[in-house]
């Protein structure tokens, strides 16, 4: 096992009823800015919960943060805060949400080029408190440092973290996520699935246990997946299915391992460019970063195989049918696998691959995966 550090601040408030709380866990006497996207929040009835448990808080509002969260929209968002003096944030949405008031917490105290926040040309030295409600379960953004964004006008998508960006509370009450359609369940449990394969489909690290609470979340997340569909108003469901995702990416799994994120980097630049969800460009993905590093990462893909789909074999036999099996699943969410069936050819590849390679830092667990590679990992998920 490598050396770690690891610290986590997030205080977790779960289950039903729970929007109520904000009223202890934010200061009576903070100038809070609560924000949120697109609408989502005033037609499921969060927004009128969470402005009922904060009626004697003095509130302002910045509306209209998009999914894959918009430079251009959360610098707005900045310049409220420093008009109004706003002293705390209140993210209420999905992950977009929350990265995006991450990064408007950390730029309203910045002095200088707020965008070198993103690209980590400049570190985030201080941040507004924030807390959240999440209402879409995916990114484990809630229990994180994270926070991913991106600038419309040259179609660049980046992550960045820092210890400043952990929220202070995070509220997940499983109901909220009643209104989400079939599309966004999905995209949340292919999320989810990647984050615990980036941190478990590398190569053997003599990490017994977070292999085990790897595949713990996994297996866990396949079961809830399946019966998410046949029982779509089951509360257990709906809280199995959030607890994977905080646990997903909250670092615990990470903890002294090698790790990949190929798939993730990957897909943002194929979000970037042709604005695919982000589920959906790792469900595209992942297939092909496994397929092309399989020799690598052929004995967790046998384990995983072994452990997690119940399957048996010799280790090749194994780790082959690992990938197909994921590929199989993703489908089975209704999830499409293939670039062509978002009309994307051939083109993607090349473009793909110039981005990564203009960025010189080459991807994967083995830090192997240069423009060139990764065109072709592209290509074979035309
Ligand atoms: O904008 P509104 O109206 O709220 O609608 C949203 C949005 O259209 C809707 N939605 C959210 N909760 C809902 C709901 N609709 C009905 N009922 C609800 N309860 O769902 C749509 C998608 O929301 P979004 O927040 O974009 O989804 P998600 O949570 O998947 O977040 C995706 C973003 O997170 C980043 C991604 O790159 C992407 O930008 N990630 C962040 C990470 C992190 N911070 O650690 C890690 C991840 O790997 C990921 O990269
Ligand atoms: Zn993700």
């Amino acid at each position: 096992m490598q050396t770690f550090t690891y610290h986590n601040p997030v205080q977790i408030v779960f289950g039903r009823e729970t929007i109520a709380r904000l009223r202890q866990l934010i200061p009576l006497s903070s100038r809070l800015l609560l924000t949120y996207g697109q609408g989502s929040i005033m037609r499921n009835g969060v927004y009128q919960q969470v402005k009922a448990a904060l009626d004697k808080h003095t509130v302002y509002e910045f509306a209209g943060l998009e999914a894959n969260p918009r430079y251009e929209t959360c610098c707005k968002a900045v310049e409220l805060c420093q008009r109004e003096r706003i002293d705390f944030l209140l993210a209420v949405g999905g992950g977009s949400v929350l990265d995006g008031s991450k990064w408007i917490a950390a730029a309203a105290l910045h002095q200088g080029d707020p965008w070198q926040l993103v690209t980590r040309e400049a570190m985030v030295q201080q941040a507004l408190p924030l807390g959240c409600v999440l209402t879409l379960p995916a990114t484990g953004s809630e229990m994180n440092g994270f926070a991913v964004i991106s600038r419309q006008a040259t179609q660049e998508k980046y992550g960045f973290g820092s210890p400043h960006l952990y929220p202070r509370f995070a509220i997940l009450d499983p109901t909220t996520t009643f209104s989400l359609d079939q599309r966004q369940i999905a995209n949340g449990i292919v999320d989810t699935f990647v984050h615990v394969t980036e941190q478990y489909i590398t190569t053997p690290c003599a990490a017994p246990l977070q292999d085990r609470q790897a595949e713990a979340i996994l297996a866990t997340l396949v079961e809830e997946a399946a019966k998410v569909q046949r029982q779509p108003d089951s509360y257990e469901v709906r809280a199995n299915l959030m607890w994977c995702a905080t646990q997903g990416l909250n670092g615990l799994i990470g903890c002294g391992v090698v790790q990949d994120w190929a798939t993730h980097l990957i897909g943002h630049e194929l979000t970037a460019l042709y604005g695919l969800d982000h589920g959906q460009s790792l469900a595209v993905l992942l297939p092909g970063v496994w397929q092309y590093t399989r020799n690598a990462k052929q004995a967790k893909l046998a384990q995983f195989a072994r452990r997690v789909w119940g399957q048996q074999g010799n280790e090749e036999e194994l780790a082959q049918s690992a990938i197909s099996t994921t590929e199989s699943f993703f489908r089975s969410l209704g999830v499409k696998t293939r670039l062509s069936e978002y009309g994307i050819g051939e083109e993607a590849a090349q473009a793909v691959g110039e981005r990564i390679e203009a960025r010189g830092m080459p991807l994967g667990e083995l830090a192997n995966l240069g423009g060139k590679e990764v065109a072709a990992i592209v290509r074979l998920r035309l």
